[in-house]
């Protein structure tokens, strides 16, 4: 199990024990304290089993929108289980959902220890990218390969949305942000490029007042901007309606560019469109027309609250390859 450590104490107690158990690659005491000294301050993950902390890892910025990994200690009989792994996917998600742009980590260059050797292949296969090797960062005996690595891809910002339903902080947000995920939204693809999915962007706080006043039980009561999902449910072809699928993929875009753009959201559907139809409430307050169905609410803000990912059914349960079984 991954935990996150807040206290400050237990940081460098965890770390500590790991980085003693490791002296092959943390042999300088004088570093080593360093990093025990330093890990107090910093966001800290500790892969725990059976009450045994495996590994660690910490993270540091190292600019307003780069995170560095700056201390990663996993204890040598652990190796080879995807704790590593685990704790950087742990890190990742914290660092995406915070906003940042990229991750770096230091290494020694490969071709100098075998045991970094295996280092560097361990980054590489995260997806880590080589920046630069600086000669003399450290010393010339251990030169220094600097990775890095886009926190801004299509498929991390898919791995860390997550449905957000806590608190928000009370900061505006700002046009242009709601702008482009309206335009994530519309750009969706549709059935027969029918486009049937239309969103009204609330963003004036009486607006969003009266919105709000309509949804009971009440969510999303601190949001500071709304997107409203609207469906025209005409027909593609024939007597084939695609409605559906079309608002699904333009919602899915547009939790991905709230994520993407450091805002939390969460699709509110059933809350909505159950028998006591708050969505019709919804669209009479905002003077939607006849023809059109509100059939989901986003609210847009950044979060107050942690939260974490909900537990899916494992990989090899939902997806196989070429055959069912
Ligand atoms: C069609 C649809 C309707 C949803 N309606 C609601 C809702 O009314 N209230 C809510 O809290 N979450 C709602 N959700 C969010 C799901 O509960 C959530 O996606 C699911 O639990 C998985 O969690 P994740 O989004 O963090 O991966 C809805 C999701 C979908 C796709």
């Amino acid at each position: 199990m991954i935990r996150f450590i807040k206290d400050a104490d237990e940081k460098r107690r965890i770390a500590r024990e790991i980085l003693e158990s490791l002296t092959d690659w943390f042999g300088i005491e004088e570093s080593r304290e360093q990093y025990i000294a330093d890990s107090a301050g910093q966001p800290f993950w500790v892969s725990v089993n059976e009450g045994i902390n495996e590994g660690f890892l910490c993270l540091k910025e190292t600019g307003k929108e780069t995170m560095e990994i700056a201390v990663m200690g996993v204890r040598s009989e652990c190796h080879r289980k995807g704790i590593g792994r685990r704790l950087f996917a742990a890190a990742k998600d914290y660092a995406v959902q915070k906003g940042y742009e990229f991750i770096q980590v230091k290494t020694v260059r490969s071709g100098v220890y075998e045991d970094y050797d295996i280092t560097n292949e361990f980054y590489k296969s995260l997806g880590f990218k080589e920046l630069e090797v600086l000669p003399d960062h450290w010393d010339e005996a251990n030169p220094c390969q600097i990775y890095v690595m886009s926190l801004k891809s299509a498929v991390n910002t898919i791995a860390t949305r997550h449905s957000y339903r806590g608190a928000f902080l009370q900061e505006t947000v700002p046009e242009e942000d709601l702008k482009t995920i309206a335009r994530a939204g519309i750009d969706a693809p549709s059935g027969c490029n029918k486009q049937t999915t239309d969103v009204i962007v609330v963003n004036d706080p009486e607006v969003l007042a009266r919105i709000k006043a309509q949804i009971d039980p009440p969510i999303a009561r601190t949001a500071p901007a709304m997107i409203v999902v609207l469906t025209r449910r005409i027909n593609a072809y024939r007597d084939r309606c695609f409605a559906v699928q079309d608002y699904s993929a333009a919602i899915e875009n547009m939790l991905l560019a709230i994520v993407e753009l450091g805002y939390q959201s969460c699709w509110y559907e059933g809350h909505i469109t159950d028998d006591d139809r708050i969505c019709d409430k919804i669209a009479s307050e905002l003077n939607v027309p006849e023809e059109y169905d509100v059939v989901c609410i986003l609210p847009v803000g950044k979060a107050a609250d942690e939260f974490h990912a909900p537990s899916k059914k494992p990989f090899s349960e939902r997806v196989r390859f070429n055959r069912w079984g």
